[in-house]
């Protein structure tokens, strides 16, 4: 029997569509399936540093909010109870606040809580649990580069908006006879770069994973010219290794605004570049996001019940698992540069700048 009765939920990290799906689902099953109190922490762990903001999430509360972007809970990519930064006499300090965090977290009643995030929040829900507090996490970055589980959610809904983004882009870039280099996020890792650009039909895919060069690209784009295409659409994973040329200047400008440049440079063709940014985190989560991110909230859910802690829901095949948070933390999931998806993409002609 378990001796739950009440939970919190909190959200960490950079938003991703599905994050008010997870909500949804842990409130719902956790009121029908277990007569549980659920209380929404806001902000991240940040929520307990003042726990009277924390406030009871009824199914009334969560009604209505499975398409819609962003977290109800609010989020930070700042919050680390362990490393809490404030200023005192006029010095910014940092100081390990976990203990205010865990005992208001019981001021409140909570029994257990749902962390949902990223790795960096994963991480510090992990800490917390070593010291007494339970935890379970549910996987979350639109970037889908964690390796414990196969895809997370916010990642299709992604994929969505910039394969659309990329399509607009198609049309104008053709009709114009430019280089297009349309930048997408992926931090680390080049998975929204590399599906997005085989589902929007890009030339060139510039990942993390693989190591480039401006000649290399300019050399793709002029036989692209001589076999009579005068466009090309370039996609570039935020996180890229630059060419060392390239490096110095990488903080002056975007990523995106600097291999155009270049580009521009050394193909002599007229180059325009989109920074997609932000509009990747946000809108409707797509009906995978939306039922993966369910599925999550459930699971975490039925993990609180079964004593579960220190672990975190995973897709595993057709499977939602549970996988220990400790294993699970720090391991990237990345691109194989000789893995099927890459090899496909340059068996249809895509160029990755490497030959
Ligand atoms: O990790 C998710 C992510 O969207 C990355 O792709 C991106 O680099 C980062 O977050 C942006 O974070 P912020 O919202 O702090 O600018």
């Amino acid at each position: 029997m378990s001796d739950i009765r009440c939970i919190g939920i909190g959200t960490g990290g950079g938003d991703a569509p599905g994050l008010n799906a997870v909500i949804r689902a842990a409130t719902k099953a956790a009121i029908i399936k277990y007569g549980w109190k659920v209380i929404g922490i806001p902000d991240g762990f940040d929520g307990l540093i003042w726990p009277e903001k924390a406030f009871e999430l009824t199914q009334k509360d969560v009604s209505g909010i499975l398409p819609r972007g962003g977290t109800i809970l609010g989020t930070t990519n700042r919050g680390d109870p362990f490393h809490y930064k404030t200023v005192e006499n006029g010095k910014e300090v940092s100081r390990d606040i976990s203990s205010q965090i865990i005992a208001n977290a019981a001021k409140l009643g909570i029994d257990a809580i749902i962390t949902i995030g990223g790795d960096g929040s994963q991480k510090i829900g992990y800490e917390l649990f070593q010291r007494g507090m339970k935890i379970v996490g549910v996987p979350k970055t639109i970037d889908n580069d964690l390796s414990a589980t196969q895809v997370t959610f916010g990642f299709d809904t992604a994929l969505h908006t910039v394969t659309d983004a990329i399509d607009k882009i198609h049309t104008t870039a053709a009709s114009h006879h430019r280089v297009m280099v349309v930048e997408v996020m992926g931090r680390d890792c080049g998975w929204i770069a590399l599906e997005a650009g085989i589902a929007g039909g890009a030339h060139v895919i510039l990942i993390p994973e693989i190591p480039f060069t401006i000649d290399h690209v300019c050399r793709y784009i002029a036989e692209r010219e001589k076999g009579g295409k005068h466009f090309t659409i370039v996609v570039v994973a935020e996180g890229v290794k630059l060419p060392p040329e390239l490096k110095e200047n990488r903080r002056v400008s975007s990523i995106g605004n600097l291999i155009g440049n270049a580009i521009a440079v050394g193909s002599k063709k007229e180059v325009r570049i989109s920074v997609l940014g932000h509009i990747q985190r946000g809108g409707t989560p797509t009906p995978f996001d939306r039922i993966l991110a369910t599925r999550f909230g459930v699971a975490a859910v039925d993990l609180i019940a079964a004593g579960g802690f220190g672990m975190m829901v995973a897709l595993h095949g057709d499977s939602i698992i549970s996988v220990d948070v400790a294993h699970a933390i720090g391991h990237l999931k990345s691109v194989d540069p000789r893995g099927e998806l890459v090899s496909a993409a340059r068996a249809i002609g895509i160029g990755f700048g490497d030959n």
